[in-house]
């Protein structure tokens, strides 16, 4: 397999799960502590060995594009004023990768907005990381990194999975596939929100993704689904019947922060993890009567 060098990143849903925050306000840019969902998003790109990365975004999320952008006149006052943590916080930003900004006009689901980066993404395999979705590694490995070397050990796509109650199977895709050990699943096909006593497993389809080219293809053929959506999740299907397909169970956890009870809980526990929050926070808590 070729390099992984280039990550999708769609940012142009609705988000109204969020609403009515997202009514003028991306959800993409929804705060965890300090930092936006999708600033999270692109550190473990870049630290997961991604250079470059196409953003895919809707009118009116222009605030996204800003807060990528360089602010000269901010810079030169946190120089002025000595404040070089915070300058070379912000400068770190900017140095990030390479970003591309690509408009879903319109929202036509998932697949849709990947389908909007085939001439950006070539004929390399490349990783899809949803903006709206934060991961944290229980390994020291960042999550689309351990999807990266998965899928260069394995030789194929792989897609991210995480392990959901049997009773909630629903909610998700999930996978029908084979144990490969370590974690990897062989995908024999994906059963679209199953019911528990249909469900071939309780493993989910989680946010992050590394893909051959060969999905645009089946992203171009396929039929829109429930609400006139192209789903990324048909392809994958397709896909998984002419080349080998991974699942990874990965090390780690995701926060779908487009979801305002994970919100909530991600806003709590990366709090906590934090040297100069974590006492207050914890006594506040333990304060509350529950
Ligand atoms: P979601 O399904 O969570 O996004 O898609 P949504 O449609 O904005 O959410 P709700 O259900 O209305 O709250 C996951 C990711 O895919 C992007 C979203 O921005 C999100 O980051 N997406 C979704 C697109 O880029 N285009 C679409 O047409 C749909």
């Amino acid at each position: 397999m070729k390099p992984i060098r280039k990550a999708v990143i769609p940012a142009a849903g609705f988000g109204t799960r969020f609403l009515p925050f997202t009514k003028a306000v991306p959800k993409e840019l929804v705060p965890v502590v300090d930092k936006p969902v999708i600033q999270y998003v692109l550190e473990e790109a870049a630290a997961s060995g991604i250079t470059e990365a196409a953003v895919i975004v809707s009118d009116g999320k222009d605030a996204i594009r800003h807060h990528f952008a360089p602010v000269p006149a901010l810079y030169d006052r946190l120089r002025h004023d000595g404040k070089n943590d915070l300058l070379e916080s912000l400068e770190a930003i900017d140095g990030l990768m390479r970003l591309t900004y690509i408009t879903q006009t319109e929202l036509k689901g998932l697949g849709d907005a990947v389908l909007r980066a085939e001439e950006f993404v070539g004929d390399e395999p490349f990783a899809i990381l949803l903006g709206d979705t934060v991961t944290t590694s229980s390994c020291g490995v960042p999550v689309t990194r351990q999807l990266i070397d998965a899928a260069m050990r394995a030789g194929g796509s792989v897609t991210a999975l995480e392990r959901v109650q049997k009773a909630l199977t629903k909610r998700y895709g999930v996978i029908d596939g084979t144990d490969e050990g370590d974690g990897l699943f062989r995908v024999k096909t994906f059963v679209e929100k199953p019911a528990p006593e249909e469900a071939p497993s309780n493993l989910a389809i989680a946010s992050r993704y590394v893909m051959t080219p060969e999905i645009f293809g089946f992203l171009h053929s396929g039929k829109p689904g429930k609400g006139g959506e192209i789903q990324l999740t048909d392809a994958m299907r397709a896909l998984c019947a002419v080349q080998p397909m991974f699942g990874l169970e990965f090390r780690g956890r995701r926060h779908d922060i487009g979801s305002k009870l994970d919100f909530v809980k991600a806003t709590l526990e990366f709090a906590l993890a934090r040297p100069e929050f974590h006492d207050a926070l914890a006594d506040w808590l333990k304060g509350l009567e529950i």
